[in-house]
């Protein structure tokens, strides 16, 4: 077994660590509007739900760094969800996998990512950023918080205000989300990714069958 001090590492080192033992991880594909309209968009992994009452989520975005093309800038994204207050999360499934990680590629601010990798745009009902339209699922978001946890990140918390589901992922009836139909990509480490196609069910039981429901 190896055991490894992260007080020891390079910033580098870390993320390699981090990011290579955290996975699947959920993608993001943020759309945000800058400030002279033009639509960004860009995938995001470290992200997450935070709660549902109110419904937040938290995305870390790192700020680009010595080796970049922009060293010490804010994200576009980071820019756009902080100066216009909302923005949209689109989920990543196969069909849009490839095209949602393009536009993770360094575009300079002046071009629109999703015009570049062609994913079509549409009009949100709630939030003036539009969502993705091949994306299975959209979230309209206002931000929450963000929070500069260190020079180099910060984390956006934000408030899902309305959803998207493309046709056959949502079972009104018992305000589910249609779990077999929905087939989300994760990220892995590096340029590494996961489909979900292949599931179990597993269901946590009650100590004490008597007296507790399973959890669903
Ligand atoms: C699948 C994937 C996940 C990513 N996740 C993150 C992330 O969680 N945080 C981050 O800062 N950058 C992440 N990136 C890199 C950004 O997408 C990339 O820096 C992008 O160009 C930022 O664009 P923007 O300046 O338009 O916001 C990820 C890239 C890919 C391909």
């Amino acid at each position: 077994m190896a055991h490894v001090t992260m007080s020891h590492l390079t910033r580098m080192q870390k993320y390699w660590l981090v990011t290579g033992s955290v996975g699947p991880r959920p993608i993001a594909l943020v759309t945000s509007l800058a400030s002279d309209g033009l639509c960004n968009a860009a995938p995001y992994s470290a992200f997450n739900y935070m709660g549902e009452d109110p419904p937040l989520f938290a995305i870390a975005v790192d700020h680009y760094g010595d080796e970049s093309h922009r060293p010490g800038e804010r994200k576009d994204t980071l820019c756009n969800i902080e100066e216009r207050g909302e923005f949209v999360v689109n989920m990543v499934d196969e069909a849009i996998v490839e095209r949602a990680v393009l536009c993770g590629s360094d575009f300079p601010a002046h071009i629109s990512e999703p015009e570049a990798v062609g994913l079509a745009l549409t009009p949100s009902e709630i939030v003036k950023v539009p969502r993705i339209a091949e994306a299975p699922i959209s979230w309209e978001c206002k931000l929450f918080k963000v929070l500069d946890f260190s020079e180099q990140r910060s984390i956006v918390f934000g408030e899902i205000v309305a959803m998207y589901f493309r046709d056959g992922l949502l079972d009104e009836e018992n305000m589910r989300v249609s779990i077999d139909e929905f087939q989300p990509y994760g990220r892995l480490g590096g340029p590494n990714y996961a489909r979900t196609t292949d599931r179990v069910k597993l269901r946590v039981p009650t100590y004490l069958p008597s007296s507790g429901v399973p959890r669903e």
